[in-house]
């Protein structure tokens, strides 16, 4: 994307409902490449239907199983209610955040969202600069289908960029997971996530009934040349799951592996009990992100909004703990920092601005939702976000 194409779409988003005051901001502007009508990220969502064919639809909006985590993660957030305080003092206020020895200007970061150049040509390099206009994080997965270098040597010195950090998942060839993290760290990535929820997939029904399957120019390129598994030769008895598949998959040994052989923080993605965060504190994990996978790996597993608090109740102030799955709203990401998240990561609403309008739509979609927080924010009496605390939500709700 040409640097002109970069100052982020939406850019001259206000805030609407000014409840009469004077001082009423200008209207909203047209967005020249993006479509009409899109002021929401559902809006969004409804608009990437009519752009995506049924095999990507169906990759990108799936869930596993009956789809109730997915759902539940949405129903959670919305039944969180905010419970606003007045006159305090805003001016001053801001969404700064501190993660990893950073100030970042949000706390809202794109989270790793394999293959999508399926969404749209320019794939992940559209999200990332868009990420890079918007100052938010990008975590690009190891299923990319941009390389690591070229998104580095996009962002890496862009001066109005959040955090770059790679999403890791093991592979069974532990000597090329090695060399994926050093070509990581020598491309300038500042953080490895290693995800730690998805020793196989889900079961992902809607894929399967689609038949999906990932198109050849939007393959995982960092994968490319990555040795088959060596055949396995089972014995009687023996589980094609458990005693093959799933012989290589990553152990609280490999944490530690892979702390030792690389001089990178190690955020463990995937979270979801208490004694996990306690044991992952123990190893002196930089972070932990509270995930299920957006309810793509265990279906009924419950919703982040859930198993955010316990997270944040183990592991103190000893480590940020971030939070992903059904963040929708400015709303949504503020009633995660007063349940103790450090910042969100967002997915599916990321592909959507990419389908919808490439760099502009992800652009769109990250600023609507800063923008909503720095509204909801606002309306709540809170200047800023290290002051949030559950006591900004309304105490029945769940
Ligand atoms: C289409 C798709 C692909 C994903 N690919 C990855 C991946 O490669 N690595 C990973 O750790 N998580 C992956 N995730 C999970 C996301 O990082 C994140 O946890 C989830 O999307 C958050 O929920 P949300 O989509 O409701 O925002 C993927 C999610 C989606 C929807």
């Amino acid at each position: 994307m040409r640097k002109r194409r970069t100052r982020p779409a939406g850019a001259e988003l206000r805030h609407c409902d000014t409840g009469g005051m004077p001082a009423a901001p200008p209207p909203v502007p047209s967005v020249a490449a993006l479509p009409a009508g899109l002021a929401t990220l559902a809006d969004h969502e409804a608009h990437a239907r009519t752009r995506l064919d049924d095999n990507a639809w169906a990759y990108f909006s799936g869930g596993a199983g009956d789809e109730i985590t997915l759902r539940a993660n949405r129903g959670a957030w919305d039944a969180l209610q905010l419970h606003p305080r007045v006159l305090r003092p805003l001016q001053g206020g801001n969404t700064r955040v501190q993660l990893l020895g950073r100030e970042l200007a949000h706390p809202i970061l794109v989270a790793p969202v394999a293959f999508q150049r399926m969404a749209h040509a320019d794939g992940e390099l559209a999200t990332a600069h868009a990420a890079c206009a918007l100052g938010a994080g990008l975590v690009l997965s190891t299923q990319a289908s941009t390389s690591l270098e070229t998104i580095a040597t996009a962002i890496a010195h862009e001066p109005t960029r959040g955090p770059l950090w790679f999403q890791l998942y093991l592979q069974h060839d532990r000597g090329f997971t090695r060399e994926l993290v050093q070509r990581a760290e020598q491309a300038g990535y500042e953080a490895l996530m290693l995800t730690v929820d998805a020793p196989t997939s889900g079961a992902r029904d809607r894929e399967r009934r689609a038949g999906f399957q990932v198109p050849p120019h939007a393959a995982a390129v960092h994968l490319a040349a990555l040795p088959p598994a060596p055949p396995v030769a089972l014995e009687p008895g023996q589980s094609a799951m458990f005693d093959a598949l799933l012989r290589h998959a990553p152990t609280w040994d490999d944490v530690q592996w892979l702390q030792s052989i690389s001089r990178l923080p190690v955020l463990l993605k995937g979270i979801a009990h208490a004694e996990d965060a306690r044991q992952a504190a123990v190893l002196q994990v930089a972070g932990l992100i509270v995930s299920n996978h957006g309810g793509r790996t265990l279906d009924t597993m419950p919703p982040t909004a859930a198993l955010l608090p316990p997270i944040v109740d183990a592991v103190g102030t000893a480590l940020p703990v971030l939070v992903d799955g059904g963040i929708r709203r400015g709303t949504d990401v503020l009633k995660a920092m007063a349940l103790g998240a450090r910042a969100v990561l967002v997915g599916r609403p990321v592909v959507w601005g990419l389908a919808n309008a490439g760099a502009v739509g992800v652009a769109h979609v990250l600023r609507l939702l800063r923008d909503e927080l720095e509204i909801a924010m606002a309306l709540c009496g809170c200047a800023r976000l290290a002051d949030c605390s559950p006591r900004m939500l309304w105490p029945g709700s769940p």
